[in-house]
């Protein structure tokens, strides 16, 4: 797509822009559009960010304020059309150029040999080429360029008539606005591909979703199928949709929709999957060719199909099998298809991670911000790899929709990373001795009477001395993602709130250590860690500790992107509402949020405290990120189990030093770190010589 020349150029002219005070010329306009578009393929397709975040901002909003001011300057590609108003109403309904079939199913090595069989009586040879890719869990969709633009985005709908949902698709940076096809002599292109929601984006999304008492999105497939409908666009932006394209249509015309001329087979494709694949990534879209793999005969595909669902957790994305298809286009085309699918493709479709229990009893559990979540305790069940014994319901909203009581059988599913969760319970399988969940009216902590608040479902615990609520704040401060102070545990919190030697946030930061001692419980060595850990923590970056402050609805990213935008954390007491509402992501409830939370006296005394016992209050960000550290610019990989950190802890130590860590291998590789169990990426290596 970019040649490193151009990598380079693009790379120095955003430098340069980001320094100047904008011309404000046209030329100027052309150049932001560009580094953009490049920015946005190095972060959403090369998983390899070459600006931050910030500054990926100043140049967007550079190129808003000069296309405002000269609305003759905007084009239909320009990567601020994205931002768009959001779909009018319903859905129009267009009919697809080619039907939008779904794919046969195998489920282990006796299917694919059959299904090898067939496709080679079909295609008249003794052995095929096959290529593999992943089978991406989202909603399929459908995108048609038209003379180098993107001219529409549809949903499946029932595989001869989508709904259009363009705006929403334009939400999606993996997918261009644009992509050169008009040098290849092609006018219109349909492209078939799949919208997934990437595991973290999930998680963080959900998590919002609870803190705001509303009920979490089923699975990432729900989330993404959910959000390509929604009415508001922006909204959609925010729940950072990816997609990947997989397939190109340009066999028969759609005969239920003859309304739409299109040309029967555009020339100058690619003549097999595998390159029609390379050929779109040199155009800038996502596809699966980095995961893809090509074999003479079946054998080498089903000893890749197990070895693969091995580390299906590996992907950023959720995969629910793998994909094979003939390789050459002729030879689908003589193959053809029947009327459900295509005989040259089919499923390999991965062990399902669902499996049923029994629903033994629901205890509740006070977090933070006094929200009480009712937790089912289930008969232990194993999930692919992992015994699931405790699930949370999430709210008494959930517990109601879906029908649970105790003793019901209930269907529990654990998809990759995500947490395991109970999607349904079996009304049938009742034998009448089942018990209805009732919600406790007192807090289990404190007993104290619950509320719940008007737009949230959950039930609060007030009491703003609740003894589980102060813990839980506790831990959250010092927790990993917040300040990190490692030997600062749920278990010695605990410990010290009952010792009566730590009772708020600031209080961690003057322990008195002779009574800690005293109390027997702690050797030299760990008050030493401790120490240690609690001292490094006052040197935290800005965003962890907004994070740790346990703002209501502000998750890690919103404190990023609180953090950025301030020099330092008293900066935020001036920000209006409306201030905060201009800020990428962040909603009136989260701004209101902020400001109520920064209203408050006894906030502001904590952030006194905290100053005063020498935590570091400055956005030192930038600083951090220019100063080098001992890892600075290069770039790793972590690939396999590694034997002592976890893998996230790993790359936050590398981070940390100024390192820069790649989503996949590529020949800009410095450092690939190998675990146990290591799979195609230690490979890909060998192969790209990053290592011997
Ligand atoms: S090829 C004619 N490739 O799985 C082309 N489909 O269960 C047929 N899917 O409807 C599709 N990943 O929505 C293809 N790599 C992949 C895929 C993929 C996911 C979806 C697609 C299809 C469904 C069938």
């Amino acid at each position: 797509m970019y040649s490193n020349e151009d990598q380079k150029e693009l790379h120095t002219l955003a430098k340069a822009l980001l320094q100047q005070n904008g011309a404000g010329t046209q030329k100027e306009v052309i150049q932001l559009r560009k580094v953009i578009n490049y920015a946005d393929w190095r972060y959403y397709i090369e998983n390899d960010p070459n600006l931050s975040d910030a500054e990926y901002d100043r140049l967007f909003s550079t190129l808003k304020q000069l296309e405002t001011a000269h609305p003759e300057w905007v084009t239909p590609d320009s990567p601020t059309r994205r931002v768009a108003a959001g779909l009018s109403e319903r859905f129009p309904p267009v009919g697809h150029l080619v039907p939008m079939l779904s794919l046969d199913n195998t489920y282990n090595a006796d299917d694919l040999y059959d299904w090898d069989k067939k496709c080679r009586e079909f295609a008249g040879l003794d052995q095929l080429e096959y290529c593999v890719e992943p089978k991406y869990d989202g909603a399929s969709i459908s995108l048609v360029y038209d003379n180098d633009i993107l001219l529409r985005g549809i949903t499946r709908g029932d595989g001869i008539t989508g709904e259009e949902v363009t705006p929403n698709i334009m939400q999606i940076k993996a997918i261009p606005l644009s992509a050169r096809f008009a040098d290849a002599g092609i006018g219109q292109l349909e492209i078939r591909g799949e919208v997934v929601i990437n595991k973290k984006d999930f998680d963080d999304y959900n998590g919002q979703r609870v803190a705001e008492g509303l009920a979490p999105l089923a699975n990432p497939r729900n989330a993404a199928a959910g959000t390509l409908r929604m009415l508001d666009a922006g909204e959609v932006r925010k729940r950072r949709l990816n997609a990947i394209l997989y397939h190109v249509s340009y066999t028969a015309p759609n005969e239920a929709s003859p309304a739409n001329s299109y040309p029967v087979k555009p020339e100058g494709l690619p003549k097999t999957h595998f390159d029609t694949m390379q050929w779109l990534a040199a155009r800038g879209l996502p596809t699966p060719a980095k995961e893809m793999r090509r074999f003479e005969g079946i054998e080498g595909v089903i000893a890749y199909c197990a070895e693969f669902e091995t580390r299906r957790d590996d992907l950023p994305f959720e995969v629910d099998g793998l994909v094979i298809k003939v390789n050459n286009f002729e030879l689908q085309e003589k193959m053809g298809m029947t009327s459900h699918h295509p005989r040259w493709a089919t499923a390999y479709k991965f062990k399902a991670r669902q499996a049923t229990s029994t629903l033994r009893k629901v205890e509740y559990q006070v977090g933070r911000t006094g929200v009480v979540t009712p937790v089912a305790k289930i008969d232990p069940v194993y999930i692919s790899g992992v015994t699931v014994t405790s699930l949370s319901l999430f709210n008494e909203e959930v517990v109601r929709e879906k029908d649970l009581r105790i003793g019901d059988t209930v269907l529990v599913e654990r998809a990759g990373d995500v947490i395991p969760y109970v999607v349904k319970s079996f009304p049938e399988l009742r034998t009448g001795t089942e018990l209805p969940i009732v919600f406790p009216e007192f807090c289990p902590a404190c007993n104290g009477r619950l509320e719940k608040q008007e737009d949230l479902a959950a039930w609060r615990c007030i009491n703003s001395s609740c003894p589980v609520q102060l813990t839980e704040r506790l831990m959250h401060f010092a927790s990993k993602d917040a300040m990190d102070i490692r030997s600062l545990g749920a278990a010695n919190v605990k410990k010290f709130f009952d010792m009566g030697v730590l009772a708020d946030i600031p209080g961690i930061y003057s322990l008195n250590w002779s009574r800690i001692r005293e109390s027997g419980g702690f050797g030299e060595k760990s008050v030493a860690n401790l120490q240690q850990a609690i001292e490094n923590s006052k040197t935290q970056a800005l965003n962890r500790l907004i994070f740790g402050l346990g703002i209501r609805y502000v998750g890690e990213t919103t404190a990023k992107t609180l953090a950025t935008s301030v020099s330092h954390l008293r900066d935020l007491y001036e920000k209006t509402e409306e201030d905060l509402c201009a800020l990428p992501d962040v909603g009136p409830k989260v701004a209101h949020s902020v400001v109520d939370f920064f209203q408050l006296e006894e906030n502001r005394k904590m952030v006194d405290a905290l100053e005063a016992a020498g935590v570091n209050l400055k956005n030192l960000q930038r600083e951090e990120n220019q100063s080098g550290g001992s890892l600075e610019g290069k770039t790793f990989l972590f690939t396999g189990t590694l034997s002592r950190l976890k893998r996230s802890e790993a790359e936050a130590m590398a981070e940390k030093n100024g390192g820069v860590i790649l989503g996949s291998v590529s020949a800009k590789l410095n450092y690939l770190v190998v675990g146990s169990d290591a799979g195609s990426k230690l490979e890909k290596a060998k192969k790209l010589g990053t290592i011997s």
